[in-house]
């Protein structure tokens, strides 16, 4: 998550977007990690607000979207899962309705970086692996 604008070097590793590449509000999906199996995750943006969730529902595990980067409820509000309309909280991930009620999305560590959406510098995908 981000607030005021951060100045520091970039570390191209870690960048999965420019933050002008995020509607507000708005998502994107991105995959990160190396291998066969990339953890699948994706960004969603709120104002000044950026977070970083691996797109996998704790209901059924599916991911959350059928279309690439359609994550939002129609009016932006919440975060919609497609399979059974679980609905999550953009600033939480908490699931506020459907199956899963009360289960989270889980974190992935976002920040932002001279405009631009990187992923935390200690973060390890493999450390995501059910
Ligand atoms: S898999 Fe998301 S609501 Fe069922």
């Amino acid at each position: 998550m981000s607030g005021s604008e951060d100045r520091r070097e970039l570390d191209l590793e870690r960048v999965l977007c420019a933050l002008t590449e995020l509607d507000d509000p708005g998502a994107r999906a991105f995959t990160v990690g190396r291998g066969d199996w990339p953890l699948s995750g994706f960004l969603v943006r709120r104002g000044r607000e950026v977070h970083g969730y691996v797109n996998r529902c704790p209901h059924a595990g599916h991911p959350l979207n059928l279309r690439p980067h359609e994550f939002l409820t129609s009016d932006g509000s919440l975060l919609l899962c497609n399979s059974h309309g679980a609905l999550f909280e953009i600033s939480t991930g908490l699931c506020v309705d459907g199956p899963c009620a009360g289960a989270r999305l889980r974190r992935i560590p976002v920040e932002v970086v001279n405009g631009y959406v990187v992923i935390a510098a200690d973060f390890r995908a493999e450390a995501f692996a059910d």
